[in-house]
């Protein structure tokens, strides 16, 4: 009787422990990479949509962007960049103070034209990891926007995430940047599944045509297997008037194909991840009138 006392009083003191301690919600921390090798694809403009949309979702976001030199997320959102990277490579500052936040979304922005960091020949791809590995547990995706190029570090990071999207667009060179990157992420990393994003594109036809080129030359030549998200469709007009609406104008074509995209990428690249590419010729991608 007096054990089981002891007993009770013990389990109860456990209790009223465990309720007083902060428990700290823990989270899947699933990595994506937005990459692609050709410049000026989409890939930080993907990266900030697509971020923008899970959060809308409800899920918690961090993008990091890992263009350690030129770095422009921040001002595509229109914001001044008063911290970044570098400030935490430099333990100037905390994880917390260099982040961006829009609620549940959270930016982690590159440096610009930071010298001494290249001059040390920074690794950003494991300093990259160390704050990801550091921080998983407190967002449900991590997406980093890669820059262009197929330098080691970031193809380490590309082989480092659990998924890749290849942003690509209707030109031969972007389409055969994505084949060669895929090709070095297969043969030296043994990364056999990458995922597909087509943007700017003209006509159903067109993205068709990417689809199954992309798709059946990574399966005949690679052995790889090529996931599609979608395609976002081309706009006419201005460069900063594109980046404008891309955030705000809640009826383009180009935010609602984004939406389908996100949705794709939760059921593709989430925890339960189903994959059921049947559908991505026949309705995948809303096309303006
Ligand atoms: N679907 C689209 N229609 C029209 N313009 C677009 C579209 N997508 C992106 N752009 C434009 O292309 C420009 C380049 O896009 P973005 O900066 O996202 O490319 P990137 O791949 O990140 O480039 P970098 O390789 O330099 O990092 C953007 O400023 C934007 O205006
Ligand atoms: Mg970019």
């Amino acid at each position: 009787m007096e054990k089981t006392q002891e007993w009770l009083n013990s389990f109860r003191q456990n209790e009223s422990l465990k309720q007083n301690i902060n428990i700290k919600e823990s989270r899947t921390g699933i990595t994506i990479s937005i990459t692609g090798g050709k410049g000026g694809v989409g890939k930080t403009t993907a990266s900030l949509k697509i971020g923008k949309e899970l959060a809308n979702l409800g899920y918690k976001v961090l993008l990091i962007d890992c263009d350690y030199n030129l770095s422009n997320t921040l001002i595509k959102l229109g914001k001044k960049i008063n911290t970044d990277l570098y400030d935490l490579i430099t333990s100037a500052k905390t994880f917390d103070e260099c982040l961006y936040q829009e609620g549940n979304f959270h930016i982690l922005a590159g440096c610009n034209g930071n010298m001494d960091l290249f001059e040390n020949n920074l690794s950003i791809d494991e300093v990259l990891i160390d704050v990801i590995n550091d921080h998983r547990d407190q967002y449900d995706f991590i997406l980093i926007d890669c820059p262009a190029g197929l330098q080691k570090k970031i193809l380490n990071l590309n082989a480092y995430c659990d998924h890749r999207i290849l942003v690509v667009n209707p030109d031969k060179s972007s389409i055969t940047d994505s084949y060669s990157m895929m090709k070095i992420l297969r043969n030296k990393y043994s990364i056999q599944e990458n995922h597909l994003l087509v943007n700017r594109i003209q006509n159903s036809d067109q993205y068709k045509r990417i689809v199954r080129t992309i798709s059946e030359t990574a399966e005949q030549f690679l052995g790889c297997r090529t996931l599609i998200l979608g395609g976002i469709p081309l706009s006419e007009g201005r460069a900063e008037e594109f980046d404008k609406f891309l955030l705000n104008d809640a009826n383009s074509a180009v935010h609602k194909n984004f939406c389908k995209v996100t949705k794709a990428i939760t059921e593709k690249c989430g925890v339960n991840a189903v994959l059921q590419d049947k559908k991505v010729f026949s309705d995948f991608l809303t096309l303006p009138s």
